[in-house]
C-alpha cells in the first residue's frame, strides 16, 4: 500500500485536497483520510494529473537505434509527466507484419511507461492487417515521411478503414479531405483519427464532414508552440512534417482546442541525431515528450488553456479514442498512473537536461513556468525531480 498525500486534484470541475490510496498498482481510495501505507509520497499540495497518455511517438525500436530505444524514450516521456506512449510502426522493418508486431512487443517490454503498439498499413497487408491482436489502432501514411509506409491506391485505403476499427491517419492539406472522402465512401463503422493537424484548412477538413462523429482530430505541441517564423531561426531543427505553418493557422489550432473541434494533443515525439540534422538532406521530425506538459503547463500559466482542457486532450480523450482500459481518469479501481506538477516552478528547456537518446530540443532555452515533477507509472515512482528509476512498466490492454 502507498499513500500520495496532500494532492490537488480536478473533480467535477472543482478542486479537492485529497489522499489517493495506491495497492497492486491501482488506485483504491481518494479520500480525506490518511490510511496506514507502508509508504507516504507526499504531493505536497501540487496538482496531480491522470498521467498523460501521448498516443505518438516514435521510440524508434528495432533498426533505429542510434536516434532512440524503448528504455530511453520511455525515460524521457516519464521525465514529462507522460505514463502512457503509442509508439508508431515506421521502424526499421516496420510494424506491417506479425512477426515484426511480436517482436516490438518483446523489445517493448523494457520500457518504464506503459505502451501500446500500432500497427502499419503497407500496400499489400490486409491479411496481417486483420489478424494484428492488441493493437491501439492501424496508422495509415498518405504523404511522405519518414520510413516508407506511403499508400496511395485509394481503393485499399477504403478496405484498410473497414479493416480497422480505428485508422490513424498521416495525411497532409488536401490529403486529409480525401481521406474524409475514401472514408465516407467506404461506409464503415469504424473511425479514423488524423494525427498533427496542422493547419486551418486541415481540420476544417477533418472535422467538418458528415462523417464526423466518427472522425478525431489530434495536434502536436510543435503546431501549437511554434509556426513558420520560427524555421528561420532554428532550420532543420525546426522541420517536421507536416511542416511549420502561418500563425494564422497556429491561431486556428488553439481555437480548435477552444472550441471542441481539437481531440487530443500528441507530442509527435520523432528523434533524430544531431549529426542527421546538420546534413544536407536532413531527416524531419523533433522529439517532444519531455517538453509537451511543460509547455502545456506554462500556456495555462499565460491564461492559454485550463488544467481541464489538458486532462481531456491529454489523459480523458487518448483513453476513450483508444479505448484503453483503465486509464486516463483518477478514478477508483484505475491505474494509478499520476503526473504530480508544480505549477509555480520555472526553469528553462536544456539539452543537458535531456533524457532522449537525441539530446537536443527546438525549445532549448525557452524558459517555462509548470513543469512535472514526480510520475507514477502503476503505482511505482518512476520519476522524481530530476531522477528516474528503471522500474518495467506494461503493454496496455483495449476494451474491444
Ligand atoms: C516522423 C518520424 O520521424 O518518424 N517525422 C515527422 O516529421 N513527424 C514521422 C511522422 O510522424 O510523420
Ligand atoms: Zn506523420
Ligand atoms: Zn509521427
Amino acid at each position: 500500500m502507498i499513500l500520495i498525500k496532500n494532492c490537488r486534484i480536478i473533480v467535477n470541475e472543482k478542486v479537492f485536497l485529497k489522499n489517493i490510496l495506491v495497492k497492486n498498482g491501482k488506485i483504491v481510495k481518494i479520500s480525506n483520510k490518511e490510511a496506514f501505507a507502508d509508504k507516504i509520497i507526499d504531493a505536497k499540495n501540487n496538482f496531480v494529473l491522470p498521467g498523460l497518455i501521448d498516443c505518438h511517438v516514435h521510440f524508434r525500436e528495432p533498426g533505429l537505434t542510434h536516434k532512440e530505444d524503448f528504455l530511453t524514450g520511455s525515460m524521457a516521456a516519464a521525465k514529462g509527466g507522460i505514463t502512457t506512449i503509442l509508439d508508431m510502426p515506421n521502424t526499421t522493418p516496420p510494424t506491417t507484419t506479425i512477426g515484426a508486431l511480436e517482436e516490438k512487443r518483446k523489445i517493448a517490454a523494457k520500457s518504464v511507461v506503459n505502451y501500446g503498439l500500432v500497427f502499419g498499413a503497407a500496400n499489400d497487408n490486409l491479411a496481417e492487417i486483420k489478424k494484428a491482436k492488441n493493437i491501439a489502432a492501424v496508422k495509415l501514411y498518405m504523404d511522405y515521411t519518414t520510413g516508407d509506409l506511403k499508400v496511395d491506391d485509394f481503393e485499399y485505403i477504403a478496405d484498410v478503414f473497414k479493416a480497422s476499427k480505428l485508422t490513424v491517419i498521416h495525411a497532409e492539406g488536401e490529403n486529409v479531405k480525401n481521406a474524409v472522402e475514401a472514408f465516407s465512401k467506404s461506409k464503415t463503422k469504424n473511425r479514423i483519427h488524423f494525427a498533427h493537424i496542422s493547419s486551418e484548412k486541415e481540420l476544417d477538413y477533418a472535422k467538418n464532414s458528415k462523417v464526423r462523429k466518427q472522425v478525431t482530430a489530434e495536434v502536436a505541441p510543435h503546431h501549437l508552440f511554434m509556426n513558420e517564423n520560427d524555421l528561420q531561426r532554428l532550420g532543420a531543427f525546426a522541420e517536421m512534417k507536416p511542416r511549420l505553418k502561418t500563425e494564422n493557422d497556429q491561431k486556428a489550432l488553439w481555437e480548435g482546442i477552444k472550441n471542441g473541434s481539437v481531440d487530443t494533443i500528441g507530442s509527435d515525439h520523432a528523434p533524430h541525431l544531431i549529426e542527421e540534422k546538420e546534413q544536407g538532406n536532413y531527416p524531419f521530425g523533433v522529439p517532444g515528450v519531455e517538453t509537451m506538459l511543460p509547455l502545456l503547463l506554462d500556456a495555462f500559466n499565460n491564461n492559454k488553456i485550463t488544467l481541464r482542457e489538458i486532462m481531456k486532450l491529454c489523459c480523458e480523450n487518448p483513453a476513450k479514442i483508444f479505448k484503453i482500459k483503465n486509464k486516463g481518469f483518477l478514478k477508483e479501481g484505475f491505474d494509478a498512473d499520476l503526473a504530480i506538477v508544480d505549477l509555480d516552478k520555472r526553469q528553462a528547456v536544456r539539452n543537458d537536461d535531456l533524457l532522449t537518446k537525441c539530446k537536443w530540443s527546438p525549445y532549448e532555452g525557452k524558459i517555462l513556468k509548470g513543469w512535472p515533477v514526480t510520475t507514477i507509472v502503476n503505482g511505482n515512482v518512476v520519476y522524481d525531480n530530476g531522477g528516474v528509476v528503471d522500474v518495467k512498466a506494461r503493454e496496455v490492454q483495449y476494451a474491444r
